[in-house]
């Protein structure tokens, strides 16, 4: 087997600015061990469950219900996009394994997420009958599945739900960990609960038919795992990931397995985001920012928001002396290789937002503590921590040089 030798410092998760150690060399292998499946358990105590990634997992989806939470009748969750794709399939899977089913489904896209579709929903579930002991099923992207969470995390004072998300993004991200919410007009997830699944079931067939730009817009936040703590995988990817984006099946499995699981220990360590938790957020403040900007209509995905994100994050690291500039090329040069936007000045606004405009917006993020911004930062590739002492006076000069309104 060819390999390649990396700076390899995958190890402890940081949460504050420590000083740097000299990392040992790591070979890197050329392909991934063969995985045709792959299973990662979320551990949370009595809130355990696991994530079953696998090509064609919607066909046995029926049974895997049945055998792990016995026979529901079950409130499938899912957008018109993906109805005409794959319903059909999970519903022939619950007739099997003869479990009954009502179907909600929503309209596509962020503007789903908000106070009224939601209490619409929320009334069309109790007219099905929906009662405390049934399940809800999430079957779409980020927005079908909190959604959906969120309604089972209220619904006759909580209810069990399980993921099976329909987007590479869903699939590494937002299924797992028990994130739930909606929007409003003051930001992104500013209500919601956490409310864990009870299984997540991830088919990788659904894959083929998501349109490229939505791939790539979840493979962003595949490379923030190599980003967050483990240079080993984003080396892999640099290798390997426009593979995965072209479907290669192998890469696929490998590279949300790898995802899942530093996902699921991050979880484990911090399921309501304490501590270390935060660190999933790497470039999200800024992208988020740039999402309000973009006013959530379908100009910016959210992938494409974290991955301009993410290099301002680690740009910023380098300002503030934490990073090395070659990092900070290397992060953008593989966004860019993919065909992800890496710039304010990407956006396909013009004019784009001010400095100020994003600041407000930052304002309000939910990484605001006692008034002060969040940040997470970066030491290297692989080397993310918690920064609560980022200067607001630095902020507001980096993004002055970022916006050119
Ligand atoms: N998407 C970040 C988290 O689940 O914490």
């Amino acid at each position: 087997m060819r390999a390649r030798t990396v700076t390899a410092k995958k190890a402890k998760i940081m949460t504050d600015t420590a000083p740097k150690t000299q990392p040992p060399q790591t070979q890197v292998p050329e392909r991934p061990d063969p995985e045709t499946q792959a299973s990662v358990p979320v551990e949370l105590g009595e809130r355990s469950y696991d994530i079953k990634i696998a090509s064609g997992l919607l066909h046995q989806a029926g049974e895997m219900i049945k055998d792990r939470l016995g026979q529901r009748k079950c409130a499938i969750i899912t957008d018109e996009n993906i109805a005409p794709l794959h319903l059909g399939k999970l519903q022939k899977s619950l007739e099997q394994a003869g479990l009954s089913h009502d179907v909600l489904i929503l309209p596509p896209g962020e503007a789903t997420k908000n106070f009224t579709p939601f209490a619409n929903a929320c009334e069309t579930l109790l007219q099905m009958q929906i009662e405390r002991g049934d399940l809800i099923i999430a079957f779409g992207g980020g927005v079908v599945g909190d959604f959906a969470g969120f309604a089972a995390s209220i619904l006759r004072r909580g209810m069990d739900f399980v993921q099976i998300p329909t987007t590479l993004l869903a699939q590494v991200d937002s299924s797992v960990g028990g994130k739930t919410g909606i929007n409003t007009k003051q930001g992104k997830n500013l209500v919601g609960c956490f409310h864990q699944p009870r299984l997540v079931i991830i088919d990788t067939d659904v894959l083929h038919t998501l349109p490229q730009r939505e791939l790539r817009a979840g493979y962003a936040e595949v490379v923030k795992y190599g980003l967050i703590d483990d240079p080993v995988f984003f080396a892999w990817l640099e290798e390997y990931g426009p593979r995965l984006l072209t479907g290669d099946e192998q890469a696929r499995i490998y590279a949300i397995a790898t995802s899942c699981r530093a996902k699921a220990r991050i979880v484990a360590l911090d399921e309501r985001e304490g501590g270390v938790r935060a660190l999933l957020n790497l470039g999200h403040t800024f992208g988020h920012a740039l999402e309000a900007f973009a006013q959530y209509d379908g100009s910016l995905l959210h992938g494409e928001g974290i991955s301009i994100g993410m290099v301002m994050a680690f740009e910023l690291s380098e300002q503030l002396g934490y990073c090395q500039k070659d990092a900070t090329s290397q992060v953008e040069a593989h966004f860019k290789s993919v065909g992800l936007p890496t710039r304010v000045t990407d956006l396909p606004h013009k004019p784009g937002p001010s400095a100020s405009q994003l600041l407000a917006t930052m304002a309000q993020d939910k990484k605001v503590v006692g008034g002060k911004l969040v940040f997470i930062m970066a030491h290297d590739i692989g080397e993310s921590f918690v920064d609560k002492s980022v200067p607001m006076d630095a902020l507001a000069n980096y993004l002055e040089g970022q916006c050119c309104t």
